[in-house]
């Protein structure tokens, strides 16, 4: 059972971070990233009772703002300059689940070292079973960084060939450049509609990297939700889709059993 993530710092020391981190990505915007990140949240805090938080790293400008009402007072560009502090820049929005807003605009998510994002996440790890990073369209050097320190990275593409090989690309330079392990990626599909399944038989031929998840299109779901009707959120078939397919990654050992504390 392997449960932290090893840390490397500039210099070479290896420092431990004992929660478990999932990061959700794609190369493709509006296909549900911010959406999915805030059910696995739900799910390891509801679910799996572990003491959770959902960060963004989207300055493209991010949701966290107005998904749940935080202002630029309270986000990264704080959490940064003071990790020690952290805790007082997040905002807890139920039992076991904090969140933490992004960068208020890319230029500062930009000037951040690895030393910084480093020492902030060994900071949030001593506070926190499970870390979800949300993250933008367009990949920086802070969610490369964190990229590398993720146990598990959900890669969602929508049902189409274009998409899927546009995400089988952004793999295999995340692979090959940054040495990021290809077995840490889970490729899902979001928005599935009926007849798409056929279409994606053909298109898993032609990958050489298996879909391991799928999520339906909901005409009844909104992200906005989480605002006004948290219930229905957490009700809605999206949400208990993602929370299916966590389970079956957790039950399949397709993502290592994440790690608890007491
Ligand atoms: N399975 C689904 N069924 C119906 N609507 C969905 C589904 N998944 C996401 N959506 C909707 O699609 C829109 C985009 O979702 P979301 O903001 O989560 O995507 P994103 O990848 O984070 O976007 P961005 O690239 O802007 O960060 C939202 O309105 C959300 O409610
Ligand atoms: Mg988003």
């Amino acid at each position: 059972m392997n449960i932290g993530t090893e840390l490397i710092f500039k210099g070479g020391s290896l420092k431990k971070i004992n929660s478990f981190v999932m990061s959700v990505i794609s190369n493709k915007g509006g296909v549900g990233k911010t959406s999915i990140a805030i059910c696995c949240g739900l799910y390891f805090a509801n679910k799996q009772n572990k003491k959770t938080i959902i960060i963004e790293l989207d300055s493209s400008p991010g949701d966290f703002g107005s998904l749940f009402d935080i202002s630029n007072d309270n986000s990264l560009d704080i959490a940064i300059k003071f990790p020690d502090r952290f805790k007082n820049y997040v905002k807890n929005i139920q039992k076991n689940l904090d969140v933490l807003k992004g960068f208020s605009n890319p230029i500062n998510a930009e000037s951040i070292k690895e030393t910084e994002i480093s020492a902030l996440f060994d900071f949030i790890s001593d506070f926190y079973d499970v870390i979800i990073i949300d993250t933008q369209t367009v990949l920086n050097g802070t969610i490369i960084d964190a990229l590398k320190i993720s146990d598990s990275i959900i890669l969602v593409s929508e049902s189409t060939i274009e998409s899927l090989s546009r995400i089988s690309e952004l793999m295999t330079i995340l692979n090959n450049k940054f040495l990021i392990d290809k077995k840490k990626f889970q490729l899902i599909i979001n928005k599935k509609k009926f007849f798409d399944l056929f279409k994606i038989k053909d298109i898993s031929k032609i990958l050489d990297f298996p879909v391991k998840g799928f999520i339906s299109f909901d005409k009844r779901f909104n992200k906005n939700l989480i605002i006004f009707n948290r219930n229905s959120f957490t009700r809605s078939k999206f949400n208990i889709e993602v929370y299916n397919m966590i389970d079956n990654f957790i039950l399949s050992g397709v993502i290592n059993e994440f790690a608890g504390k007491a």
